[in-house]
């Protein structure tokens, strides 16, 4: 495995985060010589390793003696068929968000460097699955946050781990620009999506979604998009399992912002011209992003999938989440830009939307949002309730 500079190919060892010209750095490896049979496989053996919805893939993750692995386990997350579409729910996953799926390997990758501690920047969901994996290995989890910006089933997880959280006043991209620099300075490990091992880790949710479809390709994979580890990483597993022979056709990638969070959206329509940047505002705070750090990875995993770019009001996403969270399956604001994306769009095919955040993240989002009709304060008297039952719902 070698780590390469996307924007001049210079090439680095496995503990850099960064070129040195700025670009952003990508894992290159030969093509794992893998039978997907072999994954199929595994999802029967009880081994910690081959439940891992990560580590079924490692051939294509990382190459690792296999009692190094620092793993939950994680992935193995359902797929849910509600309304002719597909819900892949990541929100299933151990802190209840996809980035367990990359914090493993991330993990791994920092104790076999031997990193004292970790770092990261966060809208809550990073803060809160780094701060899970590095108390399972034991190393000091420094956690860099928007102060008042982040939801409070993250936040309180985050310090239920034990991770020590910096509330930076500023919003998220500030606190990015400040973690890239304390961490460089003070030679703490990066664990943020523009760490490339990360990245590796996030495209066995492709995968894990291919297989739960038998490999047939859907028509259209559809994503949230903030800071654009996703899309990039989807991007790339997208081709990996192509040219692996995986599968035999590409899905077209839809990657969804919210209005008020667009830059990525606004370099899609000027067909990527220029990059973008925003002050970003909207109630999905997981997605209040303004300079998306993996810009240009996420452009090329849209262009190579003939994928598009999409962006949703915080209306017309607080509705997607309500029909969601009323299936039954549920997702915090961010994860539903999809279903708002699709219906915007006007999608139609095999579609499925990559619900990336679990419905208890945000309890605050819903309980103000609950209708004054559905949470009632009685007195404790049966006739309270016949009262209600009369005139309510
Ligand atoms: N959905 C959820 C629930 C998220 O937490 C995030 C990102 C995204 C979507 C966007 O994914 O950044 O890969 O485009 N959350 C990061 C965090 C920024 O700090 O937890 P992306």
């Amino acid at each position: 495995m070698t780590l390469q500079c996307i924007r001049c190919a210079r090439q680095y060892d496995d503990a850099a985060i960064q070129c040195e010209c700025g670009g952003l750095l990508e894992v290159r490896r030969s093509p794992p010589a893998v039978r997907r049979e072999v994954f199929d496989s595994r999802r029967n053996s009880r081994r910690v390793i081959d439940q891992s919805g990560v580590w079924r893939f490692r051939e294509g993750v990382l190459d690792i003696d296999e009692a190094r692995i620092i793993t939950h386990p994680e992935g193995a997350t359902r797929l849910y068929e509600r309304d002719g579409m597909l819900f892949k729910h990541e929100g299933e996953n151990p802190t209840g968000s996809f980035k367990d799926r990359g914090m493993t390997v991330a993990i791994t990758q920092a104790v076999r460097l031997g990193a004292r501690a970790v770092a990261c920047a966060s809208t809550g969901n990073t803060s809160a699955s780094l701060a899970a994996y590095a108390a399972q290995a034991n190393l000091r989890a420094i956690v860099f946050i928007p102060a008042g910006k982040i939801a409070a089933g993250k936040l309180a997880q985050t310090l239920a781990y034990g991770a020590l959280c910096l509330q930076v006043r500023g919003d998220f991209d500030d606190a990015m620009r400040l973690v890239l620099e304390a961490s460089r300075r003070l030679g703490i490990y990066l664990v943020n999506s523009i760490n490339p091992l990360r990245i590796e880790g996030q495209k066995t949710i492709i995968w894990e979604l291919l297989q739960d479809l038998e490999w047939n390709a859907p028509d259209w994979i559809v994503v949230p998009a903030g800071n654009l580890g996703n899309t990039s990483a989807f991007g790339k597993a997208l081709l990996e399992a192509r040219d692996a022979g995986w599968i035999d056709r590409l899905p077209r990638l839809a990657a969804i912002q919210a209005h008020g969070a667009n830059p990525f959206y606004r370099s899609f329509r000027d067909g990527f011209a220029r990059r973008h940047r925003v002050d970003a505002e909207t109630v999905a705070t997981a997605i209040r992003i303004g300079d998306p750090v993996s810009y240009d990875k996420a452009v090329a995993a849209i262009r190579a999938t003939n994928g598009i770019v999409g962006e949703v009001t915080d209306d017309e996403l607080m509705a997607a989440k309500h029909d969601i969270d009323r299936m039954g399956i549920g997702c915090e604001p961010a994860s539903a830009t999809t279903l708002a994306g699709v219906r915007k769009l006007g999608l139609s095919g095999r579609i499925v939307c990559v619900l990336t955040g679990h419905v208890l993240k945000d309890p605050e989002v819903i309980v103000k949002n609950a209708p004054p009709d559905q949470i009632v304060e009685i007195d404790a008297e049966v006739s309270a309730v016949e009262r209600i039952l009369a005139t309510a719902r």
